[in-house]
């Protein structure tokens, strides 16, 4: 045996006891004549010393170790006499006997510890360097929990994991797809599934009323903190269920992870908000509802003053910053510069101050009495000592930058504790979306999505006011902000589908050639079916306090896509390509 202890194990408790431990050592110093040695695996941090008066062979061995080297040290457990309390194995270190170096490491390129000295850049390159840290231990940890409480729960709701295929043909969920070259048949290609959304389909077909797959999925766009090109999914479908069970199937389970992997009580039931009101309130479909700072109209208080980029706008909307009125011109400035930039996109922004002494001063003081700004600062339920920012435009558009502003102050005043989590399931969705550029409707979801029963009369008619107010059988788990997951209840009416590629404007001869299977398969008696899948590395991330999924990922991909650790992508041999029968444009060469 190589060791009889973890460096994670040991406590006062075993004091007096002879152990063998075997790690990487993560620091070795020099005191007096005495060496310390950090010795680290997995599961913690212990102590080693070899004492001023150990065998010379010994103090030498010690002597010659270096950061990352490989050893197995026997020694016996004694108390410390300086006790590091912030480590749990701070009370006690190895009186070490004998040092074996197992292997040699030539000096790390960055510092292994809990902060580490090393660019990001860096630490993808060197990844398995970078996992030794504990920051990226504890992440895998806690996703490696979290995949076993998903199985342990939906086993025991009688759900069985089915695997479905990689190499696959394009799914429906409206991202680029990775294509695959097929040797064996020049000139076609496979697409890697976007989501087994299709297969889970065709399961409910066969009668596997209850699947689920923890599965990865690929989708080839552009990469943002919580967007991986392949990132993985807790897939689920289930057989004769309304979106009710659906939903309350799945709170369960959130809820049964989030006590055992991470000991937090999420109190139920969720609540629910529609579209419409997430929107109207929070300027998003993933609302962070762990403050408050809603968005609230005002156009009617604020038109017909003489102020004409109010007048001109169809929506003037505005939130109430707790706090704010101290802000100076300076920090005013900043910010209207701030949403001007092109992520954000407002054109300006108009304040408000309601100052403590119940006063208001605005950058519109001339069009506005007192007494107009403040009926405009009830409306937004803003207290003495707070700041209105307006902006205002196209609706939904103006909505979406109140929004992005609204989660930017929630940032500066530090109201996004990532220890508190606030989820909730967003409902009712349109179903269908109108866009002006291709003067067509797309599906919002995915176009295997089921209208409300009650808004069928909608979707059988002709006329695009009727088609746009169309909700859809779909929902989404949201938290803290995050879009956790989504699903729907799924059209299984061969009718119903074909009046749905008619409305995408997708003819009969594309929706065959795209969907023919599944079209085909619904001729054979589909049950009334619905699902939903969970972003895991996102469930992973936040239950982890991060925004960022990649530390959740044992080996992720950069901002651009490549993996700089094994560099991929890369060039393939020419004989491959010709193989495959594939000649590259001479430019991509
Ligand atoms: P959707 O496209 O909403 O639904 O995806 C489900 C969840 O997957 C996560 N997600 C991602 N996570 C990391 N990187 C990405 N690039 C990425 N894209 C999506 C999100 C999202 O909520 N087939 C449907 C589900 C269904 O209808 O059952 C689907 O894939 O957390």
């Amino acid at each position: 045996m190589f060791r009889t202890h973890t460096c994670g194990a040991l406590r006062i408790e075993n004091k007096g006891q002879q152990v063998t431990l075997a790690g990487w050592v993560q620091k070795a110093r020099k005191l007096g004549g005495m060496t310390f040695i950090d010795l680290r695996d997995r599961y913690g941090i212990t102590q080693l010393v070899v004492e001023a008066d150990a065998p010379a062979d010994l103090v030498e061995t010690a002597t010659s170790l270096g950061r990352e080297f490989v050893i197995q040290a026997c020694g016996e457990v004694v108390e410390r006499q300086a006790k590091n309390p912030k480590m749990p194995t701070g009370d006690i270190e190895i009186k070490v006997s004998a040092i074996n170096i197992l292997n040699k490491s030539v000096t790390p390129p960055f510092t292994i510890e809990e902060e580490s000295d090393g660019g990001e850049d860096l630490r993808m390159k060197y990844r398995y360097l970078d996992l030794r840290r504990g920051p990226l231990q504890r992440a895998l940890a806690l996703r490696h929990k979290v995949a076993h409480e998903v199985r342990n729960y939906l086993d025991a709701k009688g759900f069985m994991e089915i695997e479905t295929p990689y190499l696959i043909k394009s799914t429906p969920e409206g991202a680029r797809d990775f294509v695959v070259p097929s040797r064996m048949n020049p000139g076609q290609f496979y697409a890697l599934p976007q989501s087994p959304q299709t297969f889970k389909q065709l399961l409910m077909v066969a009668g596997y009323d209850r699947y689920f797959q923890i599965v990865r999925c690929f989708r080839d766009e552009d990469l943002r903190a919580d967007r991986q090109p392949e990132f993985t999914q807790i897939d689920c479908e289930m057989s004769f269920v309304e979106q009710e069970d659906v939903l309350n199937t799945f709170e369960g389970m959130m809820r049964q992870m989030f006590k055992n992997a991470l000991g937090v009580d999420i109190p139920g039931p969720l609540p629910r908000m529609s579209w419409y009101d997430a929107m109207d309130n929070y300027g998003s479909d993933k609302p962070d509802v762990r403050f408050g700072m809603k968005i609230h109209e005002i156009t009617s208080l604020v038109q017909g003053c003489g102020f004409s980029v109010f007048d001109s706008a169809p929506y003037v909307g505005a939130i109430a910053v707790p706090g704010g009125a101290e802000y100076t011109r300076k920090q005013i400035d900043e910010l209207t510069e701030w949403v001007k930039r092109p992520q954000v996109g407002a054109k300006g922004l108009v304040y408000v101050r309601c100052n403590a002494d119940g006063s208001v001063k605005s950058s519109v003081d001339k069009f506005y009495t007192p007494e107009q700004l403040k009926a405009v600062a009830d409306a937004c339920e803003a207290q003495a000592g707070d700041l209105l920012l307006v902006l205002c435009g196209e609706k939904r558009k103006t909505q979406t930058q109140l929004g992005v502003l609204r989660i930017e102050m929630g940032n500066r005043l530090g109201l996004r504790d990532p220890k508190v989590f606030a989820p909730l399931w967003i409902v009712d969705f349109p179903l269908l979306e109108w866009d002006d550029e291709t003067q067509r409707f797309y599906a919002m979801h995915h176009p295997f999505t089921a209208p409300k029963p009650e808004h069928e009369k909608w979707f059988y008619s002709n006329a695009k006011e009727d088609l746009e107010r169309v909700c859809a059988n779909a929902y989404d788990f949201v938290l803290n902000g995050s879009e956790l997951g989504g699903g729907s209840i799924r059209i299984h009416n061969a009718d119903m589908q074909k009046r749905m590629f008619e409305v995408l404007g997708i003819g009969p001869e594309e929706a065959e050639l795209k969907f023919g299977f599944i079209i085909n398969a619904f001729k054979f008696g589909a049950p009334p079916h619905g699902g939903l899948a969970f972003g895991f590395d996102r469930v992973c991330a936040l239950m982890g306090g991060q925004d960022t999924i990649r530390d959740y990922i044992a080996f992720p991909k950069n901002n651009q896509g490549r993996d700089v650790m094994i560099d991929s992508p890369s060039e393939i041999d020419a004989s491959q390509l010709e193989e495959l029968q594939i000649a590259l444009n001479p430019k991509a060469e």
